[in-house]
């Protein structure tokens, strides 16, 4: 026996949990291992002096605090690396949280996501019948990924031509949100690489629109920047990349993983089928049965009480959305697929999907939209989808999804 293997064998079982929890081979399922890890307790030890946060009660309380601060993340999963990521909002506390949020939520308005629906409509039926005249297509290729980051880089102002290098660009940063750890060298390049690619990309254009203004969103920040000096360069930057890779690697994963919970569970999508109305609260179900974002991170900047234990300030706590999704104590049956479970006034605790509190996703409801109009588009033109192979995952595990999605489409 090597010594790996007996070290393995001393771990507990929860120990081994936390580890199949994040292990590459387990990321199509890493649910029996939420499971293991909830059954410890809301607080599983977890690496470098973390505590994971299972279960959806106390994940709730610490999102919603603001004592729990954000701002220390990119130091606790990339530790010195110096990952070279412009800082975000997404990591940053009150009052400079306030002010860039402020900003982008001004651009960002329920309304224009409204006026992107007539658009976004148009580009799923576009896309849908291309697949269905190909019949046989990687759904991640053929509507996941187009969908989004057309959407997201037509909102942006980024050109058509430039849409490929976005996506390869996004792909892989969000890779690199993983804690630098889990990374190959040849990941931590591809990332820093991609970094510097987008820093070009988009100073370019960020300087192309200060100079000739366009009606888009990265004209309505330049502009914010000029009128009041309130956005540095830096800080346009870093807005544009959570923008970027927050609005388009989170959403390819929600659809690709809500049409596989289709998939998995045909009687969902025969009562789609006969209730297409059911496609907006199917959305909140697809969200929590299957998170695109299985992890965030908080540090106490207080003494702080959670439940029966207390935390030190400076102590860090990894929160475990897609396990507190998957709590039976918040979600009856929780391991079941049910589109009907937020519909119809029923009284559902909410998903922790997009977070919570503070840092609640401000893209959630582009990403909601995009999401019901192809279950819409699913239940009204689909016959039939059949799977072609066991759908490999990529390694992430913080932005987890599948690497491809082979399947064969019939029409209605
Ligand atoms: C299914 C799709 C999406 C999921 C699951 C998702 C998930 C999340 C989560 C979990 C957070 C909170 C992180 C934390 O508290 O640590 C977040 C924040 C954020 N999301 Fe999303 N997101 C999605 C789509 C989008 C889209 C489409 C956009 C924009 C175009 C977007 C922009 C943002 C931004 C800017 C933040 C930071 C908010 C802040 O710090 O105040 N997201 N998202």
């Amino acid at each position: 026996m090597s010594s790996e293997q007996s070290a393995v064998q001393e771990l507990s079982p929860v120990q081994l949990a936390v580890i199949d929890s994040i292990a590459p081979h387990l990321r199509h399922d890493p649910y029996d291992s939420y499971a293991v890890l909830r059954a410890a307790g809301p607080f599983v030890p977890g690496p470098h002096e973390t505590h994971l946060v299972t279960t959806h009660r106390e994940a709730q309380t610490i999102l919603q605090d603001p004592r729990w601060s954000h701002a220390e993340e990119p130091q606790l999963l990339h530790g010195d690396s110096d990952v070279e990521l412009p800082g975000s909002f997404l990591w940053m506390e009150p009052p400079e949280h306030t002010r860039l949020r402020g900003l982008v939520s001004k651009a960002f308005t329920a309304r224009t996501v409204h006026g992107l629906r007539a658009r976004a409509e148009r580009l799923v039926h576009e896309l849908c019948t291309a697949a269905l005249a190909r019949g046989e297509v990687d759904l991640l290729d053929a509507l996941a990924y187009p969908l989004p980051l057309t959407l997201v880089c037509e909102l942006l102002g980024v050109p058509a031509e430039a849409h490929e290098h976005v996506r390869r660009i996004s792909a892989d940063i969000a890779r690199g949100l993983d804690p630098d750890a889990l990374l190959s060298p040849a990941e931590l390049a591809a990332r820093s690489a991609a970094v510097h690619a987008f820093l070009e990309f988009f100073g370019d254009l960020t300087d192309r629109r200060r100079r000739a203004p366009a009606d888009d969103l990265i004209t309505a920040l330049v502009q914010a920047d000029d009128a009041g000096a309130r956005l540095t360069r830096g800080e346009l930057l870093g807005t544009l990349l959570i923008l970027v890779v927050a609005g388009h690697e989170t959403t390819v994963n929600l659809i690709g993983n809500g049409v596989l919970a289709l998939i998995r569970n045909p009687e969902q999508f025969e009562r789609l089928r006969a209730r297409p109305d059911l496609a907006a609260p199917a959305v909140d179900e697809v969200l929590r049965y299957d998170a695109p974002v299985h992890l965030t991170t908080r540090t106490a900047r207080a003494e702080i009480t959670v439940g029966e234990r207390t935390f030190a300030p400076g102590d860090a706590v990894i929160v475990l959305l897609g396990s507190a999704n998957r709590d039976p104590e918040a979600f009856p049956d929780a391991a079941a697929f049910d589109i009907a479970r937020y519909s119809g006034g029923r009284t559902v605790r909410r998903h922790l999907s997009f977070g919570l509190g503070l840092h609640y996703c401000l893209g959630a409801p582009l990403a909601r939209l995009e999401m019901e109009l192809v279950l819409r588009m699913l239940a009204e033109r689909v016959g039939a989808v059949t799977l072609l192979e066991e759908p490999p995952y990529k390694p992430n595990v913080v932005v987890r999804g599948m690497s491809r999605l082979l399947v064969h489409l019939e029409g209605t």
